[in-house]
């Protein structure tokens, strides 16, 4: 198994029972019935935790990160500016480290009196059997906090039905380029149904 990422898998057997007597008033304006059914149903949950660092590259020849919307003129920070990347995700912080995915996407600056992003995207992964599974994140990334929480919002492939939370943390940032290097944990459960079986 690949080390960017733990994976649990736990499987849940239940029973549900939906069950009410016949109910039948005559001579009232509503007359109801019903049946006792029994359903049991079969839920694999997983449970994940993905590690690995963004390379969000502004610059060079080949940038990850390239403008497409705001203000003319704009820097990374004024308000509207707006990046669309296709950032590489490595198990390790060097760029050279070996490749996991790619975060595929946008952010923009969406607060005028702080530094606050609004990040949409989704991790791509590569590596063994979740190539072609992604996580889908939408959320606020408030960049000069040590750590920003962001929502996991669904996700696909191995990873249907996510939900959870990315926590984000600087590793490093050029101030000439703006090129930046975030390490990202990645806490999310999914559920699987198996089919419903009457009993
Ligand atoms: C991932 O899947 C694609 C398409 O199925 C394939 O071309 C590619 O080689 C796979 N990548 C890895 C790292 O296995």
């Amino acid at each position: 198994m690949a080390c960017f990422l733990t994976f649990i898998t736990t499987l849940y057997s239940f029973l549900i029972i939906f069950s009410t007597s016949l109910n039948t008033i005559s001579g009232a304006f509503i007359e109801e019935s019903s049946e006792a059914i029994a359903i049991k149903r079969e839920e694999k949950m997983s449970q994940s935790h993905l590690h690995f660092f963004f390379h969000d590259i502004l610059s060079g020849k080949h940038p990850s990160a390239v403008r497409i919307a705001g203000p003319p003129e704009s820097t990374f920070d004024n308000f509207g500016n707006t990046m669309m990347i296709d950032d590489a995700l490595t198990e390790g912080p060097e760029p050279t480290s070996k490749l996991v995915g790619r975060a595929q996407g946008f952010y923009s600056m969406a607060a005028q009196n702080d530094v606050a992003l609004l990040m949409v995207m989704n991790f791509a992964f590569v590596e063994d059997k979740y190539n072609g599974s992604s996580i889908s994140m939408l959320g606020r990334n408030s960049v000069l906090d040590d750590v920003r929480e962001m929502p996991i919002v669904g996700g696909s492939g191995l990873f249907r039905n996510a939900r959870g939370y990315a926590m984000a943390h600087t590793n490093l940032v050029d101030p000439n380029t703006g090129d930046a290097i975030v390490e990202y944990d990645v806490y999310v459960s999914n559920f699987e149904l198996g089919a419903g079986l009457a009993i």
